[in-house]
């Protein structure tokens, strides 16, 4: 097989990169692992800055968002009991967050590719990259059994943090950056209306809790947890007390319960490296860097390394000009350490840590007074809340 750009995994960036390469006229292949079905019912985040919404909608898949995401103009900050608000839209100059689900973003993406006659192989196996220090890099992988071989130009290493690619890179090349956090977040879907227009973040003394939501009928919440949590321990009533005892507020605000319909554990990393580009192998997503969740960067980060890989790679096939591809990564990797500092802010302010003494917490508490009086303070947190410009 041959085709211009190769990419592994069909998550978020290699969907996005796949589909913007094809509005500029560049062919290419996606190989994933797993199933349709598994990649469009996996529930993971859940929240589009405005700078996602807006590449999703100038790359002609804004409609469904439009219809069915639900537009957020501020959140929440509650502690001591109480609900303080950041609006968003007022600190930004207009500009709002869509709560919109990772999955549904994917199911756009795989419509939008298959309609347009793009190649999604799902189910492959033994995945494998080569000769991409070479001008002729190579994918090869099987397909219901039988090996398979695809030719071209570039590979898209879009396989997430668990992925083939990055390990493929020869030692000493790439530069590791980590942090680990001692905690991490049992989540849970709801059937259950949400109680508060607005997600709130909710700092506790018994630990972090993240009220979210899905649909006008389906809410989503977290609570801080041990990283290795065992969900057996957390049956749906042992959940919902946790969840009461942290979220409620004295003015009475809790959120309404309903069926428990899906339970899981993330654990808290930071990760970046660099570089995120090795001849002709770029990197982007999580196969690049994992943020922790609070703040919701994740999927945004993955959607704006694809919009950045596909206009150099637009370039290089347009003009045979490389200076986009070439800065990809530094291009990348200034944004991205800016969107790593404010999520390990706000999982800094916003959790409780084992190793923290009197003083720590009073200080957390000082931190959070500040943001939610300062307007200064607010404008810094909205504006990275809604998304930096690329
Ligand atoms: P991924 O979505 O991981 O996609 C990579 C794809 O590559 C996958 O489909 C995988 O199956 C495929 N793949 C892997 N290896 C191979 C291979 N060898 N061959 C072929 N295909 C392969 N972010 C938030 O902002 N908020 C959240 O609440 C949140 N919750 C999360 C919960 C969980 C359990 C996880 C894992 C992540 C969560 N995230 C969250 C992070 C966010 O979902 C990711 O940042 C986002 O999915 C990154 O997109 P990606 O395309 O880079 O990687
Ligand atoms: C959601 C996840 C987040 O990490 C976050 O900061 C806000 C909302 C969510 O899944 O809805």
């Amino acid at each position: 097989m041959r085709t211009q750009v190769g990419i592994v995994g069909a998550g978020p960036a290699g969907l996005m990169l796949s589909h913007l390469l094809h509005l500029e006229g560049i062919e290419s292949i996606v190989l994933e692992a797993r199933s349709r079905e598994y990649i469009e019912g996996r529930v993971r985040a859940g929240v589009l800055e405005q700078t996602t919404a807006d590449l999703m909608a100038e790359a002609g898949l804004g409609e469904r968002l439009k219809r069915e995401g639900l537009l957020h103009h501020g959140i929440y900050l509650s502690f001591h009991g109480t609900r303080h608000p950041i609006n968003l839209t007022e600190l930004t100059g207009g500009r709002s967050i869509t709560v919109y689900a990772q999955h549904e973003v994917i199911k756009d993406l795989v419509q939008a590719r298959i309609e347009a006659g793009g190649q999604i192989y799902f189910d492959v196996e033994d995945v494998s990259i080569h000769d991409f220090e070479t001008d002729h890099p190579k994918i090869r992988f099987r397909k219901d059994g039988r090996p398979e071989e695809i030719d071209c130009d570039f590979i898209g290493a879009c396989d997430g943090f668990h992925g083939i690619c990055r390990p493929s890179i020869p030692a000493g090349v790439l530069t590791a950056f980590e942090r680990h956090y001692p905690f991490g977040w049992l989540g849970i879907l709801a059937e259950a209306a949400p109680s508060s227009e607005e997600l709130v973040y909710t700092y506790h003394e018994r630990g972090f809790a993240l009220f979210s939501m899905r649909s006008p009928t389906v809410t989503r919440l977290y609570l801080q947890c041990a990283p290795d949590e065992d969900l057996a321990q957390w049956p749906d009533d042992r959940v919902w007390t946790e969840m009461m005892t942290r979220f409620r507020t004295t003015d009475g605000w809790e959120p309404n319960q309903g069926p428990v319909i899906q339970k899981g554990v993330t654990d808290m990393r930071s990760f970046v490296i660099e570089p995120m580009q090795y001849g002709r192998l770029f990197l982007a997503g999580d196969a690049a860097h994992i943020v922790p969740p609070t703040g919701a960067k994740g999927l945004n980060l993955a959607i704006a390394d694809v919009a950045i890989l596909a206009r150099g790679m637009a370039q290089f096939f347009k003009s045979g000009r490389r200076e986009l591809l070439d800065r990809y990564s530094e291009t990348c990797l200034r944004r991205i350490w800016k969107v790593q500092r404010f999520s390990w802010w706000m999982t800094s302010m916003l959790h409780r840590f084992a190793s923290d003494n009197d003083f720590d917490q009073r200080r957390q508490l000082a931190e959070l007074d500040y943001v939610t009086s300062s307007r200064a303070a607010m404008t810094s947190l909205a504006e990275n809340y809604v998304g930096l410009p690329l």
